[in-house]
């Protein structure tokens, strides 16, 4: 089965399946004369149900699927918009100019990572702009059951299809669970599978905080019911908040207006003081088979992975950068060498819920400002492939440093140096394995005069 024909028999399938079209018609019409995204628009089950008064942007990531949309919306009178194939978490829309955003019947757990695709989200909305978004509640009685969802089947020449959804139970993590969408087609053992992430609706709630989303309105089922904890779907109705959850510690405070002061100064010194740190950067990202090509930078600055890289001609990968600090997001932003960057509080661990999901994850210059680096490299190991690798530094403890004397506080920050043992615990804790661990000289301090050692190390997940 190609992907037209497949695409055929899902648009078929969800022909009758109408059941969320009040609350879609309720939100479009709350919104009237506004512009709405539908991200995940696929082969636009839901045209019927959009307000007439709106303009629409359809996105999704299969253009087979907008062919068919496009030539359904022609037929709907006095629909207006737009249809882009695009990956959702890099939306080619400008920052809050949207009043709209529907996620509907489980996009976005398609959409990864997630935690990107949210942010993006974000950001192309209005402030007095509303998210909804529509999934599977994996703790609900309709999707722990057995055989869990089935359609009316399709009788055509070609095929009688019988389509089923159930949870696989391999989980890559406790919160996680996948789903699977089959189709199988007469006389030929031919299926389809669609892999799911889904996480219970606590664990969204934490994410959507922390990202500065606040909700609405939970609800649940197929319609516009209140959410319950065996609800088949759920439902988030979010509010953007003006500025994402910062850690109540003080050194995420501290270093979001530290870092936020020195973002267009920056560079600069990186030039000035730090090209041994590059040096050895360059030579650790050399190795792996010369690609990586999903990359996820902890505490990505001003991108300086992303320029590096660039020197290596090596930029034709997916690039992600999180930071804390906004100003050096946007200084990362400007360069466009990421493909989506995210303001996020690394303290709070990276709660991306699909698993296995990057080749590389670097950490450059960064875990010094984070309290449990620990908890921190289980959520690494976690979203790691396997074979995938994690490159990072570490400033080392004062007696490698500064002949033992304490390191000079920088602007009230608290610095967590390592010893040799305490980064090879941080590894095998997280069931990583090292595999290059050396102490270099990253910098020379323009205030003290000192060199400054670093632990430059890189590690991988491996079968165990
Ligand atoms: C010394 S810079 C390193 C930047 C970049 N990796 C490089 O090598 O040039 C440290 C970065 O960590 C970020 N950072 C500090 N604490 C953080 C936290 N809790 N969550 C996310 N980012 C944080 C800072 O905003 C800053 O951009």
């Amino acid at each position: 089965m190609n992907t037209k024909e497949f695409l055929k028999i899902w648009d078929q399938l969800h022909l009758d399946f109408t059941d969320d079209f009040p609350i879609i018609r309720e939100l479009t019409e709350r919104f009237r004369n506004g512009l709405i995204v539908d991200l995940g628009a696929g082969t636009g089950r839901l045209l019927n149900a959009y307000s007439t008064h709106n303009s629409y942007v359809f996105l999704d990531h299969s253009e087979e699927s907008l062919d068919i949309l496009k030539e359904k919306g022609r037929n709907v009178q006095g629909l207006k918009f737009e249809a882009h194939t695009s990956k959702s978490y890099t939306i080619e829309l400008s920052d809050q100019t949207v009043d709209l955003c529907l996620v509907v019947y489980n996009g976005i757990a398609e959409m990864t990572p997630i935690l990107f695709t949210l942010s993006e989200l974000k950001r192309i909305l209005k402030p007095e702009g509303l998210l909804y978004l529509d999934m599977s509640n994996p703790e609900g009685i309709f999707t722990t059951s057995e055989g869990i969802f089935r359609f009316k089947n399709i009788r055509s020449e070609k095929y009688s299809v019988s389509t089923e959804t159930y949870p696989d139970n391999r989980k890559l993590s406790p919160n996680e669970s996948r789903f699977v969408f089959e189709i199988r087609t007469r006389g030929l053992i031919e299926s389809i599978t669609f892999y799911q992430t889904h996480i219970p609706a606590d664990q969204w709630i934490h994410i959507f905080n922390k990202l500065g989303f606040s909700i609405e309105k939970k609800t649940g089922g197929w319609s516009n019911e209140l959410l319950e904890k065996d609800s088949p779907h759920m439902h988030f109705w979010l509010k953007k908040n003006i500025q994402p959850e910062i850690m109540n510690k003080k050194n995420s405070q501290l270093c979001h207006d530290v870092f936020n002061q020195m973002s267009s100064t920056y560079d600069d010194f990186c030039l000035l003081h730090c090209e041994p740190m590059k040096i050895k950067v360059k030579e650790l990202l050399q190795n792996y088979k010369g690609y990586y090509p999903r990359i996820l930078d902890f505490g990505c600055g001003t991108g300086k992975i992303g320029d590096w890289l660039k020197e290596m001609n090596q930029e034709n990968c997916e690039l992600f950068g999180v930071d804390i600090s906004e100003r050096m997001i946007q200084s990362t932003r400007e360069k466009g060498l990421y493909t989506s960057t995210m303001q996020w509080d690394l303290n709070f661990g990276f709660p991306e819920p699909s698993s296995n999901q990057f080749d590389l994850i670097t950490a450059v210059g960064f875990l010094e400002f984070i309290y449990n680096s620990e908890n921190l490299f289980f959520d690494i190991a976690r979203l790691l492939k396997l074979g995938g690798e994690v490159i990072f530094t570490v400033e080392a403890k004062p007696e490698y440093n500064y002949k033992g004397r304490q390191s000079p506080a920088s602007k009230g920050i608290e610095m967590n140096c390592f010893s040799q043992q305490e980064v090879l615990d941080l590894v095998n804790k997280s069931g990583l394995q090292a595999e290059e661990l050396t102490l270099t000289a990253a910098y020379v301090s323009p205030t003290t005069q000192d060199t400054i050692y670093y632990w430059f190390v890189k590690a991988r997940k491996v079968f165990k």
